[in-house]
């Protein structure tokens, strides 16, 4: 008998080697390698039809019809958004997230609401009883989707051609197994040959593909590198469980922009897209409470009014405390520096803890003004009002800069209900057009804003 051919994978980024390492070479990750077997290669390229696939011929750039791209609405609009308007046919499209995060609940939704569609949920992780319960759950929905509890490749080729969906998700990758490969499931080889013809089927037949992931415990998706750049798309489901709330992020878009963001609520009856962010980022109080500010920030092409919550405290122990959630520890570090040496406020002995609220992140530099007149706020121990926010990035002479997309932050702020907001004076001067309904604060230097809130 011929000896089982094995070679050893990187777990991590799925590097090959022929013999055991204890650093990966292309991750630099450490003890992640494992053997498994590769064998039965003659049996490969029998699963999909080559014939089926249509005839590739060089073309001259000049020759190549650009088709608008069809999309298929997905009839699920934060997940429109986050793909760039839809599915594109044929594209295979990766949704990664921790266990419980909501992924199935999230697939199964939108396999429910594809009306009119021919739609099949492969489902490797829950019986059909299991599915049936949940879509109960999730209420009406089209009676006619397909569910198909399977994880053989092999098999699921087989119902594939007899049905011809039009759209599939497949939960999870990892449940998949092939037989080409004698690996167990779940492992790096048996997760790249299912993504693999699984991609093909999706690219010969036009067919968008779902493909559900698992993130391992370190938030990275378990052979994450390699399916990266197999599938199209790359979603990231993230959330925190403690809030109700679900965050749909573009990591990879071959068809779209990866700055949109889909915001979901999870509920008793399932994901419910909230199109009005604002609404839950920020906290309605009836009491004014200090170290509390609204920033009006931008998330890809959507405004986003979001609560920065700022504690200064003097420090406890000699080494003053920094602690941040949901705001880069480094630039809060830069701001107090910047409101200690040109603003000569006295931060250095206090420990200053900052936190976004609603447990997500925020990159862009217009939340600075409000940071900062958080921690000012806070360290006075006197409040802002709710009806104030800021749009300015903080610079580190400690001026106040322009940011992008003035007139959009202007109208969402206005369109709230908020009657001031704060803006650089350059902003100010570059308005074409000033809004009737909020009042614009221009402000140049740190000690202007600290004027203007507190006098
Ligand atoms: P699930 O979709 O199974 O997560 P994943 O596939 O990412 O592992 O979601 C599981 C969680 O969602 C579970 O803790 C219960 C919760 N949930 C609701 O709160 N409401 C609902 O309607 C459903 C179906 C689930
Ligand atoms: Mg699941």
């Amino acid at each position: 008998m011929a000896k089982a051919k094995t070679v050893f994978f990187c777990q991590s980024c799925g590097h090959q080697s022929p013999k055991w390492l204890g650093k990966c070479p292309s991750c630099n990750e450490w003890n992640t390698f494992a053997e498994e077997v590769i064998q039965k290669e003659t049996s490969r390229n029998t699963l999909v039809d080559f014939s089926l696939s249509r005839n590739s011929i060089p073309k001259q750039i000049k020759n190549i019809q650009i088709e608008n791209e069809p999309r298929i609405d997905t009839k699920n609009a934060e997940l429109n958004r986050v793909l760039g308007g839809g599915m594109v046919p044929g594209s295979v499209i990766l949704v990664g997230g921790e266990p419980g995060i909501g992924k199935s609940t999230l697939m199964l939704q939108v396999a429910l609401k594809l009306q009119g569609l021919n739609v099949l949920y492969i489902s490797g992780e829950e019986s059909e009883q299991q599915i049936k319960m949940r879509a109960q759950r999730l209420g009406d929905g089209n009676p006619e989707t397909f569910i198909l509890t399977e994880t053989s490749v092999q098999a699921i080729f087989g119902h594939l051609k007899n049905l011809q969906p039009n759209v599939i998700i497949v939960d999870s990758i990892q449940t998949l197994h092939t037989d080409i490969i004698d690996s167990s499931a779940g492992s790096i080889s048996q997760i790249k040959e299912c993504a693999n013809q699984l991609q093909q089927y999706a690219k010969i037949t036009n067919t968008p593909i779902f493909l559900i992931g698992h993130i391992t415990k370190d938030g990275q998706l378990a052979g994450p590198k390699l399916l990266e750049h197999m599938v199209d798309t790359v979603l990231q489901f993230e959330g925190d469980r403690n809030y109700g709330y679900r965050i749909l992020r573009a990591v990879k878009n071959r068809f779209g922009s990866t700055s949109e963001l889909g915001i979901y609520e999870m509920r008793n009856d399932g994901l419910r897209e909230v199109s009005n962010p604002s609404e839950i980022l920020i906290s309605h109080r009836d009491e004014q409470l200090s170290g509390i500010t609204i920033a009006a920030t931008m998330e890809g092409l959507r405004p986003m009014l979001i609560e920065t919550q700022a504690l200064v405290s003097s420090a406890a122990y000699g080494m003053p405390q920094r602690s941040t959630t949901g705001f880069d520890s480094r630039r809060l570090n830069m701001l107090l520096a910047v409101l200690e040496k040109r603003s000569g406020f006295r931060l250095a002995s206090k420990d200053v803890f900052l936190n976004i609220a609603g447990g997500i992140r925020v990159d862009d530099p217009a939340i600075d003004l409000a940071v900062v007149s958080a921690i000012l706020s806070s360290n006075e121990d006197l409040p802002v009002s709710q009806k104030v926010c800021f749009a300015a990035e903080v610079g580190l002479s400690g001026e106040i800069r322009a940011v992008s997309r003035i007139e959009q932050r202007i109208t969402e702020a206005a369109k709230l209900g908020f009657e001031k907001i704060f803006i650089s004076n350059y902003n100010y001067k570059s308005l074409v057009q000033k809004n009737n309904n909020i009042q614009l604060v221009p402000v140049s230097r740190m000690e202007d804003v600290f004027r203007a809130l507190f006098g």
